[in-house]
């Protein structure tokens, strides 16, 4: 029923001149999965593709509005579904913030700068483990050593994902814990702990040698954490459901601030548009990172800590 249906999608979609084939020359389509390196069964590839081509679609009109924010744009997310994606890519939503920490009180600023820590920490790539709260973490990590102790380092995240028993793995976790991790055991180099995109058993026995003190609640109010941000970045979670084709632009558009996912917040602009650094590669969103529009959007300020 499914193939079928599919395939009935792609005619119409012909019909529509969306969809256009040659003999000679391949499709976007298959330009898409090539570069992608996406490898697919007959049946599925035309159900794969029927997904492509509505996404193609919707993408191109969103573009065309002049009353949006950002764009969007196509990237390695183009053959999925937004339920698929979110499945995929998102964590299980985070239950809400204890209510002591809504008690911390609001820091009065004036005139703060903007500020940019985006080139601290390199733009990673999770592949297909919900782990955005380790890479939050141990990006976090890199910058702080980065901006505080002058050293470039390469934590690593697979050992979070292995032994932060208190979050899930691959199936996702809490920033807190992974900082709670960090600052009992310590981590290790990446190159000696190398990412795995699959949880392991723990193999780290001894302690790492990137120590963190403590962590501290800075969000609950923009400047809160615009103050805590300009002394280096912040991991946040944040909703995500709908930053599959972000591409560029300051994002708006989040329906829910139920958080699903973790980044690292590495700056705001002088509008105080947040800077965020993602972990679906450095082709997704602007080099990596996604500018979210000031206050709580995505529920940027509901999780957010930094380390010291
Ligand atoms: C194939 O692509 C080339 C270059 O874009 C174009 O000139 C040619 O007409 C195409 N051939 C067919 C059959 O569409
Ligand atoms: C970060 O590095 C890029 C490339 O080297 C550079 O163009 C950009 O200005 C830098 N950004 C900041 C905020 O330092
Ligand atoms: C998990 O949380 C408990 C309670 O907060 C803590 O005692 C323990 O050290 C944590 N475990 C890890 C691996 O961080
Ligand atoms: C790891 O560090 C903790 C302190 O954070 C210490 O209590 C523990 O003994 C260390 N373990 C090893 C194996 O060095
Ligand atoms: C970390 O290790 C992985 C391989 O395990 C590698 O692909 C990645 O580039 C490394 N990242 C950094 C920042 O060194
Ligand atoms: C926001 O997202 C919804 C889908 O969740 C979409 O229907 C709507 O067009 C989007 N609005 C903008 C401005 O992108
Ligand atoms: C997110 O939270 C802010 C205030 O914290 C609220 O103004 C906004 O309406 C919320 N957005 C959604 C989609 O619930
Ligand atoms: C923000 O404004 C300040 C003061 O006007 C200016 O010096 C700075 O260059 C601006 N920063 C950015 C990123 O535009």
């Amino acid at each position: 029923m499914k193939q079928y249906l599919t395939t009935a999608f792609v005619a119409l979609l012909m019909a529509a001149g969306y969809y256009n084939v040659s003999y000679e020359n391949k499709s976007d389509f298959e330009v898409w999965a090539t570069q992608n390196n996406k490898f697919y069964t007959e049946s599925e590839k035309m159900y794969r593709m029927g997904i492509y081509y509505s996404n193609k679609k919707m993408i191109e009109e969103h573009n065309k509005r002049d009353d949006v924010t950002y764009k969007m744009g196509e990237n390695q997310f183009m053959a999925l579904t937004n339920e698929e994606f979110v499945d995929l890519y998102l964590q299980k939503s985070i239950p809400p913030m204890d209510t002591i920490e809504l008690l911390i009180p609001k820091i009065q600023l004036e005139g703060l700068n903007a500020v940019d820590w985006k080139n601290y920490s390199s733009v990673k790539y999770q592949g297909n483990c919900h782990a955005g709260y380790a890479f939050s973490v141990s990006n976090s990590v890199e910058a702080w050593y980065g901006i505080k102790k002058y050293q470039k380092i390469s934590p690593s995240t697979q050992q979070i994902i292995d032994c932060d028993y208190n979050s899930s793995g691959c199936d996702g976790g809490y920033n807190m814990y992974a900082m709670d991790y960090v600052r009992s055991v310590g981590l290790t180099s990446n190159q000696s702990y190398p990412y795995a995109d699959k949880e392991q058993v723990c193999k780290q026995s001894r302690n790492g040698s990137y120590f963190i003190s403590g962590y501290l609640f800075v969000g609950g109010y923009q400047e809160n954490l615009q103050y805590y941000l300009s002394n280096y970045p912040v991991s946040v979670a944040v909703n995500a459901n709908n930053w599959q084709f972000y591409n560029s632009g300051v994002f708006q558009n989040c329906t829910s601030n139920e958080t699903n996912h973790h980044a690292l917040a590495v700056g705001f602009d002088n509008n105080s548009n947040w800077i965020v650094q993602n972990s679906w590669g450095s082709w997704w969103g602007e080099d990596g990172h996604i500018r979210l529009k000031e206050q709580n959007t995505c529920g940027i300020l509901n999780y957010a800590y930094q380390i010291y």
